[in-house]
Formats: structure tokens, C-alpha cells, sequence
């Protein structure tokens, strides 16, 4: 018998890719690949890539840089770039890096097995018709008891910043009996958590028995799952709430009290300039039904500033907005001009106000995520474990609001779902101690 051989993966950006790199490495395991976490042992290294910001993309090249050495002593090496810059640079990567022997797009990875046999550089970035999962393995991998599975890919919304309507194509959904039969897989292996993604998540229309099913359709059903403790899903875009899905949060207990929900600005002449498609009060009075449906829900959000033409009043707006709401955690982000999206026409500000900007929002979330964290303290709260902590006998899980908790328990098992009183906060994770095992 050979040796099997071993493949390294590297994922950049958002939790499709992680779940996307996830399904690759199942489909090469089907061919013989065994993934390991160190590049100098491996065959084949495949980096799935993100396009979102100029940093993000502008990473791959510093990895390919330092590929071009392990190439050198290992010609047998095959290098395969998948994601989002695969997908909006294409040929170009090829032109750019001699190391790379495969582009693979994101619609396209289910063909990734017979390109890695094959001879030659090859490209494919095509948006096929058939529906990419169907045509990979079943999943069979098992890292933890929580585990992501894609329902939707793909956006319709053309924000003018944004490059994922290019890069991902589409609004796809996928048909809810695979999904159901992919949730039931993976809760037989020992899930107890699902995160159902999309790009524009809660957009979800797929075809379900006596028609279109929406997400809030497919979130109660899957919470009939035995088993399928929690569920949680993202991203999802502030238009397409809808009520059923509000009351799902109010009503499915299974459905976990945090919500991100991205609105990127507070000025509703820059979140006009952005395209997308509502104002500020109506992101507003949203949160209002959220939180009339599911009280101590903790809300999380997206924000760029220095979008093109934002002044100090727009960012200003932004700033209340924040204040108004109260996030308990949120992604902030300096502008980045993407090639191809509308916005890269128009006059960027000036750098040093933007990071200004950045700063500035940055501190007023950091205080409200300690907050929102600090007033964990003293309450009772179920957290699923993921891991053990540094210290002997310490497991580390995420609570119902996502807070990261470390608990001294040294009868925990990963995967143990266990009811505790948090006695402490400090920057990023709670401290607890045990109340109930098996809650
Ligand atoms: N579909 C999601 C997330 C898209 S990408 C949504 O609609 O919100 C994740 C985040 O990256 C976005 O919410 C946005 O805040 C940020 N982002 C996207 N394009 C960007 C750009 N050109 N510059 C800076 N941030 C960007
Ligand atoms: Fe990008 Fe906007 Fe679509 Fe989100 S909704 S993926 S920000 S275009
Ligand atoms: Fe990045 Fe593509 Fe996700 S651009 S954020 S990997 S959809």
C-alpha cells in the first residue's frame, strides 16, 4: 500500500469558505488525501481565498511568495488557489504566480478531485447549473459538536462596495430535503450545534415539500431534529426579516438569542450611496420587533467607514446608531476599494480620517461588547463545551449569546452541554462554575 498523500488547507474570510474548505477536503479524501496542519509534509496545498478587502485578497501572493521556496525542493508539490479570488482574478493568478497549478471558483470545487489528477495548469471558474453539493461525498469528517452547513450562496443585492454578487454569484438555495438529510448526518456523528449559512442567509427560498420553504420554515423544522441541540444562522441582510422568522426567535427554543445583522452605516444618505435598499430608522424599528420577540437577544453587526463621500455628520450618524442600538459585538471595517463594484469610481476620504473613523467606532463597540459581557456576570447560562483550556481540568465553550466561556470541569467532555453561573468577565470570554451537567 502506498503512503496516503497529505493535503494542507488554508482558509481565508467569511464561514462559507471554512465550510466550503471543509467540503474540498472530504472530496480529495475521497482520492486518496489525508488533510495535515504542516505545509513542508504536504502533496498538495490548496488556499481558499477572500476577496472582500485589498488585504484580504492581497494576502494569497505573500503565500504563494513563500510557497515558491517549498516548490523548489518538492516540484511534486501541486498548489490549487479555490475561493473568492480564484473566482474574480481567474487566468490572471496563473500569469501572477509560476507555483500555481490549479484556480478553482467557488461553483466549481466538486470538479477539484479530477483536476488534481490531471496534467497541466488549469483553470475553472464556471457557474454550473447542477448543484455542486449533490456531486461531492457525503460529509463524513468529524472535528467537534458543532459544525456550519451551507443553505444558501450567493447575493442578489449589489451593494456598491461589495464583490460577493461577482464572486459567488447568484441567490441559490438550497432544496430543504438535502438539507435536512445533511443536518440529520451530521447530528448522527455527534453534532449538537448547526450555524446555517449564506451569504444573505435569511434571503433562503428553497424548494421544500408543498413548495418554497422560507429560512424561519427550515429553522423550525431542523429544530425538530433529536438531538440538533442549538441552531444559529448569518449572515443575513436587514431586508429580508421577515415576521415569521422575528416570531422564531420568540418561539424556537432551540434558536439561539444572537442575531448578526450588518448594517454597515447609520447616515441614510451614505447607506443610499451604498445601495442597501433601507434607512436607519427602519434598521431601527427592526430591532425593535427583534427584540419584542426575543428580549435578551444579543445583536451583532457590520460596519465600513470611509465609504466614499461620508462626511463627519454621515459618520456622526453612524456613531448614534450604534450608541441607540447597543451591540454586543460587531465587525468594523476601513473601506477598501474593490476593482469592478461601483463604489471604486467615486473619490475615496482621505486615509487618515478613515483610520480616525475606525478607531473611534472600534472603542465605543469594545465598550459595549465588555458591557454586554459584564452583565453576563452572576447569571446562570448553558454552554456547549468545544475544547479543553490551558489550564488542567478547564473546558472552554461558547454560551447561548456566543460568549466564549471557560470552566473549570474536570469531568467535561467536548460536546457536554452544561448549565453554569458566570462568576467573571474579562476582555474576550467569560469565567463560570458547573451548576448542572447535561442541561
Ligand atoms: N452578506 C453579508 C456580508 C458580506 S461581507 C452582508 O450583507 O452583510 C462581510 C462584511 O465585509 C460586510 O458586511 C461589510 O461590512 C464588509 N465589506 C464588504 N465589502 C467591503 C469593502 N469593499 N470594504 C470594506 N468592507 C467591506
Ligand atoms: Fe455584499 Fe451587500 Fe450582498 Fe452582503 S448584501 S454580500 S454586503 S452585496
Ligand atoms: Fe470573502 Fe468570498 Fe466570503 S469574498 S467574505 S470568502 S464570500
Amino acid at each position: 500500500m502506498t503512503a496516503p498523500k497529505k493535503l494542507f488547507v488554508k482558509t481565508y474570510g467569511c464561514q462559507m469558505n471554512v465550510y466550503d474548505s471543509e467540503r474540498m477536503a472530504e472530496a480529495l479524501g475521497a482520492k486518496g488525501y489525508v488533510t495535515t496542519d504542516v505545509v513542508e509534509d504536504a502533496d498538495m496545498v490548496l488556499l481558499n481565498t477572500c476577496h472582500i478587502r485589498e488585504k484580504a485578497s492581497e494576502k494569497l501572493y505573500s503565500d504563494l511568495g513563500r510557497l515558491r521556496g517549498l516548490k523548489a525542493v518538492k516540484p511534486g508539490m501541486k498548489v490549487g488557489v479555490a475561493g473568492c479570488v480564484a473566482q474574480a482574478e481567474g487566468e490572471e493568478i496563473l500569469r501572477r504566480s509560476s507555483v500555481v497549478d490549479l484556480v478553482v471558483g467557488p461553483q466549481a470545487y466538486h470538479r477539484l478531485p479530477e483536476m488534481v489528477e490531471a496534467e497541466g495548469r488549469l483553470v475553472d471558474t464556471e457557474f454550473p447549473v447542477e448543484d455542486k453539493f449533490t456531486l461531492l461525498p457525503e460529509r463524513k469528517a468529524l472535528r467537534g459538536p458543532t459544525a456550519f452547513l451551507t443553505v444558501q450562496e450567493g447575493c442578489d443585492k449589489f451593494c456598491a462596495f461589495c464583490v460577493v454578487p461577482y464572486t459567488r454569484g447568484a441567490e441559490v438555495s438550497r432544496p430543504v430535503a438535502r438539507l435536512l438529510e445533511e443536518a440529520r448526518g451530521l447530528v448522527a456523528q455527534g453534532v449538537r450545534e448547526i450555524t446555517l449559512l449564506g451569504q444573505n442567509v435569511n434571503a433562503y427560498h428553497g424548494e421544500g415539500p408543498g413548495g418554497v420553504w422560507s429560512l424561519a420554515r427550515l429553522v423550525r423544522e431542523m429544530a425538530d431534529i433529536p438531538g440538533l441541540e442549538r441552531l444559529r444562522y448569518t449572515t443575513s441582510h436587514p431586508n429580508d426579516m421577515d415576521e415569521d422568522l422575528i416570531a422564531a426567535h420568540g418561539e424556537v427554543p432551540q434558536l439561539m438569542p444572537y442575531l448578526h445583522l450588518p448594517v454597515q452605516s447609520g447616515s441614510d444618505r451614505i447607506l443610499k450611496a451604498m445601495n442597501r435598499k433601507h434607512t436607519a430608522d427602519a434598521y431601527l424599528r427592526l430591532i425593535g420587533r427583534i427584540r419584542a420577540a426575543r428580549p435578551d437577544i444579543l445583536l451583532s453587526s457590520d460596519f465600513i467607514v470611509g465609504f466614499p463621500g461620508e462626511t463627519d455628520a454621515d459618520f456622526q450618524a453612524t456613531m448614534d446608531l450604534i450608541r441607540t442600538v447597543g451591540f454586543g459585538a460587531a465587525f468594523s471595517f476601513k473601506y477598501s476599494a474593490r476593482p469592478g463594484t461601483p463604489a471604486a469610481e467615486k473619490t475615496p476620504v482621505p486615509g487618515d480620517i478613515a483610520d480616525a473613523r475606525l478607531q473611534e467606532l472600534q472603542a465605543l463597540i469594545t465598550a459595549q461588547q465588555r458591557a454586554a459581557q459584564e452583565a453576563m456576570v452572576g447569571r446562570e447560562v448553558t454552554v456547549l463545551y468545544e475544547k479543553p483550556g490551558r489550564l488542567p481540568g478547564q473546558m472552554v465553550g461558547k454560551s447561548d449569546h456566543l460568549h466564549a466561556v471557560h470552566v473549570h470541569d474536570p469531568e467535561g467532555r467536548i460536546g457536554d452541554l452544561v448549565r453554569v453561573s458566570v462568576s467573571a468577565s474579562s476582555s474576550n470570554s467569560l469565567a463560570a462554575e458547573v451548576l448542572l451537567r447535561n442541561a
